[in-house]
Order: C-alpha cells, then sequence, then structure tokens
C-alpha cells in the first residue's frame, strides 16, 4: 500500500510509535515534533485514557465496545485491552479511512470476536445496523461507545449523533470521549502544530472547548472527575511516569454513564 499524503490515522501512529505508517507520515510527524516536542506526550496521554478508561468500564462488567475512530492498530488496541479481561470480550471497530480499516482487518483476521467497519461516524445508522455490528455487539445488554479523539474531525454538532447511539444501548452503557480543546488553551506551538496538522492532511478540525465537550454528554450521567484535560482522568488509575509539570494536555476526556432515565 503506498500513500502520497499523510493521513490522521497514521500520523498520529507514528507519534504513538507504531509502525503502521508511511515515509510520508513519518516526515509530518517529524516536522510536528520539531516544533512541538510535547506531541508525542499528547498522543500517548490520550491513548492511557483510553486504557484507564476501558478498564474501568471491564471492572463494571461491560464486556462489548463499539471503538468510533478507532484509527490503526496500533499501541494498545481496545481489543487487546479487553480480552486481556475478558477473552469473550466483543470489539467493533469504526473508522472512515480505507488504509486504517484494511490494516486492522489484517490484523483481526481470524478473530471472531471482533470486526472492523468502514464507515463515518455521522452513519450512526449504517454502523449499528452493519452485519457485523449485530453479530458482535448485544444490545440487550450494555455496551461501551468509545470516541476517543475523533469527533474534532466533525464539523457538524456531535451531540445529536452521540444521542442515537445513546438510544440504541441500554442503562448501563459507557460513552468515553476525548476531544481536542480549543487554540485559546493550547500552547502557541501546539496552535502551529495542529494548524500544520490539519493542512497536510486535509482533514478539518473543529476545535470545541471544556463546556462544549461537556454538551456532548448531554443524556448521560457525566462521571467524576468530569470532563478534565486527558492527563488528568483518573491518572491515579495507574503508574505516570511523567510529570504532571509539564503541563496540561489540550485536549479533554470525559466518561458517561446511561443511567435509566
Ligand atoms: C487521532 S485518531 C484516534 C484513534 C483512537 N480513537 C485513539 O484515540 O487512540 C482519529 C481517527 O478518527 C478517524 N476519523 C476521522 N473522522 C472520522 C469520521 N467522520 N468517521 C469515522 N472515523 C473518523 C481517523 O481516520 C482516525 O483514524
Amino acid at each position: 500500500m503506498g500513500a502520497d499524503h499523510p493521513s490522521a490515522a497514521r500520523v498520529y501512529d507514528v507519534l504513538l510509535g507504531g509502525s503502521a505508517n508511511f515515509e510520508v507520515d513519518r516526515e509530518m510527524a517529524g516536522r510536528m515534533l520539531a516544533a512541538e516536542p510535547q506531541a508525542v506526550r499528547y498522543a500517548r496521554a490520550n491513548r492511557r485514557f483510553l486504557r484507564r478508561a476501558v478498564d474501568g468500564l471491564l471492572d463494571e462488567g461491560v464486556d462489548q465496545v463499539i471503538d468510533l475512530g478507532s484509527g490503526l492498530p496500533t499501541v494498545g488496541n481496545v481489543h487487546e485491552i479487553v480480552h486481556a479481561v475478558t477473552p469473550d470480550g466483543r470489539v467493533v471497530y469504526v473508522d472512515v479511512d480505507p488504509v486504517a480499516v484494511a490494516f486492522s482487518q489484517q490484523l483481526l483476521a481470524g478473530d471472531e470476536r471482533t470486526a472492523v467497519v468502514q464507515a463515518d461516524v455521522r452513519d450512526v445508522e449504517a454502523i449499528l445496523e452493519d452485519p457485523a455490528t449485530r453479530r458482535l455487539i448485544d444490545f440487550d445488554r450494555p455496551v461501551g461507545i468509545v470516541a476517543a479523539a475523533v469527533f474534532h474531525f466533525v464539523e457538524e454538532d456531535p451531540a445529536p449523533i452521540l444521542g442515537r447511539f445513546r438510544a440504541a444501548v441500554v442503562p448501563g452503557s459507557y460513552l468515553v470521549l476525548s476531544h481536542l480543546t480549543t487554540p485559546a488553551q493550547m500552547s502557541r506551538e501546539t496552535v502551529g502544530v495542529v494548524r500544520r496538522y490539519r493542512e497536510s492532511t486535509g482533514s478539518p478540525l473543529t476545535f470545541r472547548s471544556r463546556n462544549q465537550v461537556v454538551d456532548l454528554f448531554a443524556g448521560w450521567e457525566l462521571l467524576s472527575p468530569g470532563v478534565v484535560p486527558v492527563d488528568q482522568w483518573s491518572p491515579e488509575l495507574e503508574d505516570l511516569e511523567e510529570s504532571a509539570d509539564l503541563g496540561p494536555v489540550p485536549i479533554w476526556a470525559g466518561v458517561g454513564l446511561r443511567s435509566s432515565v
């Protein structure tokens, strides 16, 4: 598979130390890191939040996950987190990027507990009605809807989209979400890097403030500690080797519970 332009998914994979990327992505990541060396820390902090949050869902007995904007099968995949605890857990990966989907399908070939659906997160019905989703996910039991670092690629209001996922799942289900913050809350270096990322990947980015991200949890009971920088979301759940002195990560994170109301 060749690539002429860097893609959002593959540049993120480079930052995470993954190997599912091309020279053009590595060049782009190199330029980003020259301008903002903290970009690696941000990507890894997001990925670690994902792990802590999914571990939390597993602790609550939720063993089926729909991972929206799942990206490349890179370091710390959701199915690995799930299967480490519940070998029969179900994971449906969803991504719009055909390369990410092809890589994921290769990785997961023969694994009957997982599937990869190529779809846009805005096509909620296509995702929910996909035969792979119907085969793997039991909608009579709680489901984890994971939307990590994906909705800043969606310009339209994500709240109604998330509301449609909420309507499809039973009480006891969870929403795990992270989202890039606004330029006002980023360092100058990060703003420059984000702009470059947007220009070279061609992915439009929509920034949302903390309040706007809180609004995405409408209808979900936002769990403690609420919407916070991704590195500050229950860091006590893992051994963090990094110093907090480096400043907050400019990505919001939160977890919501679908209660019975
Ligand atoms: C930064 S990666 C995040 C990967 C993973 N969720 C994580 O947080 O570690 C964002 C992913 O969202 C995907 N994406 C962007 N817009 C999307 C859309 N409208 N529908 C589905 N996936 C999308 C990209 O292809 C990319 O793989």
